[in-house]
């Protein structure tokens, strides 16, 4: 999708449809979804609901949902990344589901590549990592202060030898997005596996897992998704399940997990496999929410309004002098943007600044500022960003923030 600038700024949105259904927005300038997405009003009744059905229910809840919850809620982000029903199990992070994935490989024989690049985001570098004492041979394709890894080096490094590519989708820090559909691609030629995080991409970008045919994906609900904490995914190809047989595993994965056999783990035959223990039911119900409305808001259009909006924002701020080193083609880069500093600024300081304005962004080591609109957003919010910005510079008046701030 790579909308000309014509069409870019008549892109048919109106945010105001949807802004009364996330109580921040009354009180905040919310730019930084891809920290924390808004959260939608309906998580107050979804939680209700959980804890009536604990409080009325007591142990019947489990059969009247609990149990499945890690099914049924996966049933519902299968519509938005076009997944056939039953694929996508819920987890509580991508630490884990990372973790889960690299259990069911062998990296004793000639086949012990996991080939990603330094953007990845850190917390899967910290899984594989932990397979070299298994065997598994790392390599992690230096970005080298470009925007990103170029497609064909990305390429060239999938061979033979590579087990797996576990890779973000969009970089968290520059918004630099793969060529995903290429990537998997080439995996599939050399019958290497795809496992690729959409964390920063889901919600925001469209992704339709049998377009890129792709092995597996996973990412958590914070962000776009506006789902809130615990609610990770994983998407499987149904064809590869039988082939997955995960060490990380438990009761839930058991073919009869109420029969409480003895002895080794007998795989489910569906996606249940991939489970481990008993659901974080009320964070799944939670994150419900913020599916539902995305599934009426679609995301083709959340994209639309992103380009147009990102677009806008980034001239206004190459205007007033501010350096934008997230890629500059909309068709290479997530949601976000990113604003550098000048070396002798304090990004944690402008944060505060602005913060007290109102404006809620955050700020990344050797990124700068990051800076998300959302379909909620409205143009005018990122104008007030982009103003406040440089006024902040031109007066100086961050250097009253300079103090130590904690990133989240
Ligand atoms: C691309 C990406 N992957 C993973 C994570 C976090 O992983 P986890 O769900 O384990 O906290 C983030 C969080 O910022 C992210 O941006």
């Amino acid at each position: 999708m790579n909308p000309q600038p014509s069409t870019r700024s008549a892109v048919q949105h109106d945010p105001e449809a949807w802004r009364p259904r996330f109580p921040i927005l009354a009180s905040s300038t919310y730019l930084v979804t891809h920290s924390l997405g808004a959260m939608p009003h309906s998580v107050y009744d979804k939680l209700k609901d959980f804890a009536d059905q604990w409080a009325t229910r007591g142990v019947r809840a489990w059969a009247e949902g609990w149990w499945d919850a890690p099914i049924q809620v996966g049933n519902l982000l299968a519509r938005l990344m076009n997944a056939p029903q039953g694929s996508v199990v819920m987890h509580q992070n991508v630490s884990v589901i990372e973790s889960l994935v690299a259990s069911c490989l062998d990296f004793g024989g000639p086949r012990n590549r996991v080939v990603y690049d330094d953007q990845n985001f850190p917390t899967n570098m910290y899984v594989w990592e932990g397979c070299r004492r298994l065997g598994a041979e790392i390599v992690c394709l230096p970005s080298r202060g470009r925007m990103g890894v170029p497609l064909e080096e990305m390429l060239a490094a999938i061979d033979e030898r590579t087990l797996i590519v576990p890779i973000s989708h969009v970089c968290f820090r520059n918004s630099f997005k793969h060529d995903a559909k290429a990537i998997c691609k080439r995996a599939k030629e050399v019958g290497a596996l795809v496992l690729l995080d959409t964390y920063q991409s889901l919600g925001t970008v469209p992704v339709d897992v049998q377009e890129l045919d792709v092995d597996m994906v996973c990412g958590g609900s914070v962000k776009w998704l506006c789902g809130g904490p615990g609610a990770g995914y994983l998407y499987v190809r149904p064809q590869l399940l039988s082939t997955l047989e995960p060490r990380i595993t438990g009761w839930a994965a058991h073919a009869a997990p109420f029969a409480f056999e003895l002895g080794a783990q007998r795989y489910a035959s569906d996606a249940t496999r991939l489970l481990h223990g008993s659901p974080a039911v009320a964070a799944l119900y939670a994150a419900t929410a913020g599916y539902e409305i995305l599934l009426e808001v679609g995301v083709e259009r959340v994209r639309a309004w992103s380009i147009a909006r990102t677009q806008a924002l980034r001239e206004d701020l190459l205007g007033r002098g501010f350096e934008v080193p997230s890629p500059e083609d909309p068709d290479q880069r997530g949601g976000t943007l990113t604003v550098r500093l000048r070396p002798q600024e304090n990004g944690s300081a402008f944060v505060a600044a602005l913060e007290q304005r109102g404006i809620l962004v955050d700020h990344r080591p050797e990124a700068g500022i990051r800076v998300s609109p959302h379909f909620y957003t409205r143009a005018d919010e990122l104008e007030f960003f982009a103003e406040s910005l440089s006024e902040l510079r031109e007066s100086g008046a961050w250097r009253e923030f300079a103090r130590a701030q904690k990133n989240y």
